[in-house]
């Protein structure tokens, strides 16, 4: 029997291991974690595998894990192992592997990289953007341009830090500046590397994930998803790694067409060409474009990851009927070409539950007891997802992060909301537990939000204007 070799600990490593676990193939499932996820743990040990708790990060580790476990092929969920070069070390060890090589990973690592590569290929769907090493010139750009700007780390840090700066005239008193400054080296604050600030034009309008596996031969688009990102009801609140998400119905979502999923599908895939025109590499992995439907472009990228978002993942895999654990050896061993990719037409939505202090106070958020009624969920059709909550003998305990992923399959978003929620009423915990009410509960909304966007990008399409900034200030701008 195959043996497959899984890294990382999250919701979306437990709905990979999941996918691997229930394979035809009958996949062997070796976890290399940071701490012991219930949910991969159960499939470990229902196939015979062995769970590792190490450094993710560190290629001295992987290496040794690989050389016990001698892996047939290995999946890589989360990012940071994809810095670290550990997709690199699976290949050096001649382990064919579902993840790009570091330099393939700076599309998501360097959103510097990837703006100046959109650029250079003339990809459709790029935005005007800056980038400075200093808090000073950051601020001295803003307050000088005439228009509304993102601002932003040059580098991921996981999902943290984007600031909307809106209104420049409103910020010309002396105290609106010392404002920028501070809001500007907050960002700064978090990014280790030279180049500490992007800023990019604003834009506005409904976002999408579109997830593309590419072995650097074939090209697999799969359903597209929307994640929550802020914390609060109503897309308010700091930012998060994403508090819940929904797909479908089919490949497409309520507000957007068939003919934007091609032409997203069509700026994802040039990108991944683009990739490795540059790195002279094959991307191997999962391209993910975080899109957003504006009316400059229309599809446009906001950034990209190279691996799934979480919990993007946790709304698409469950609807995957075809087998996805072959799916993912077929695009570690380049033979993508072969898979064929059939879903469930019906809508997905996951939830994440959080405790109390996050995202802002981990240590508040840690240490908590959870417990669940997990026959019961899953006999109530819900698919549960473990995520920041390790097993420590008989108990889980909160990690300080998105605790645990909820998803329903049904006919309608409404439907699939009720049930997500009802099968909450079963986690309970000795704090209290956070998750967002409206998630999936908003499509009316944001079809109109799409349909106003439409009419203005396809007017100016019609123009020959499209790409062309909206925001665009009298003299021309500085960008
Ligand atoms: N859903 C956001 C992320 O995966 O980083």
């Amino acid at each position: 029997m195959k043996k497959v070799l899984l890294v990382g600990d999250g919701a979306r490593e437990n709905a990979l291991a999941e996918a691997l676990g229930s394979s035809e193939e009958g996949y062997v499932v070796y976890s290399l974690s940071s701490y012991r996820n219930p949910g991969i743990n159960e499939v470990v040990g229902k196939t015979g595998g062995r769970y590792f708790i190490g450094d993710i990060n560190s290629v001295e580790e992987v290496r040794r894990v690989i050389k016990e476990v001698n892996p047939d092929f290995g999946v890589i969920g989360p990012e940071d192992p994809l810095f670290h070069g550990i997709a690199d070390e699976f290949r050096k060890e001649g382990i064919p592997v579902v993840g790009p090589n570091s330099e393939g990973a700076m599309i998501e690592k360097s959103k510097v990289w990837m703006r100046e590569l959109m650029w250079k290929y003339s990809i459709p769907g790029r935005l005007r953007f800056k980038y400075f090493n200093t808090i000073e010139e950051a601020a001295k750009f803003i307050l000088e341009y005439g228009g509304s700007v993102a601002v932003k780390p040059a580098e991921q840090v996981g999902g943290k830090g984007v600031k909307v700066v809106a209104d420049i005239q409103a910020y010309l008193s002396d105290e609106k500046r010392r404002a920028i400054t501070t809001s500007v080296g907050s960002i700064a604050n978090l990014v280790k590397g030279d180049v500490k600030i992007l800023i990019e034009e604003k834009v506005d309008g409904p976002e999408y994930t579109l997830h593309v596996l590419t072995d650097g031969k074939s090209y697999l688009p799969l359903p597209l998803a929307q994640d929550n990102k802020n914390a609060y009801e109503d897309g308010i609140g700091p930012e998060t790694g994403g508090m819940g998400a929904i797909s479908g119905p089919g490949y497409l979502l309520p507000f957007i067409d068939q003919e934007e999923f091609t032409r997203s599908y069509e700026i994802v895939k040039i990108t991944a060409e683009a990739i490795e025109r540059e790195v002279k590499q094959s991307y191997i992995g999962i391209l993910s474009g975080q899109m957003m439907l504006t009316s400059i472009w229309g599809p446009t990228i906001i950034e990209y990851y190279a691996r799934f978002g979480d919990p993007e993942a946790s709304a698409i895999i469950p609807r995957i009927k075809s087998d996805f654990g072959k799916i993912l050896e077929l695009l570690a061993t380049g033979h993508l070409s072969r898979a064929k990719v059939e879903v469930d037409e019906r809508p997905s939505v996951v939830k994440a539950i959080a405790p109390l202090g996050y995202p802002l106070d981990k240590n508040k958020a840690s240490n908590h007891r959870i417990w669940l009624d997990l026959p019961k969920i899953r006999e109530m059709g819900c698919k549960v997802y473990f995520g920041s909550v390790a097993l420590e003998g008989n108990s889980l305990l909160t990690k300080g992060s998105r605790a645990v992923e909820i998803v329903a399959i049904e006919d309608d978003y409404g439907r699939a909301v009720e049930k997500v929620d009802k099968c909450f009423s079963l986690i309970s915990s000795d704090t209290k537990l956070l998750f967002r009410h409206d998630i999936g509960r908003t499509i009316d909304q944001q079809i109109e939000k799409a349909q106003i966007v439409r009419y203005s990008y396809k007017r100016r399409e019609a123009r020959g204007i499209l790409g062309i900034s909206a925001d665009w200030s009298p003299n021309g701008g500085l960008w």
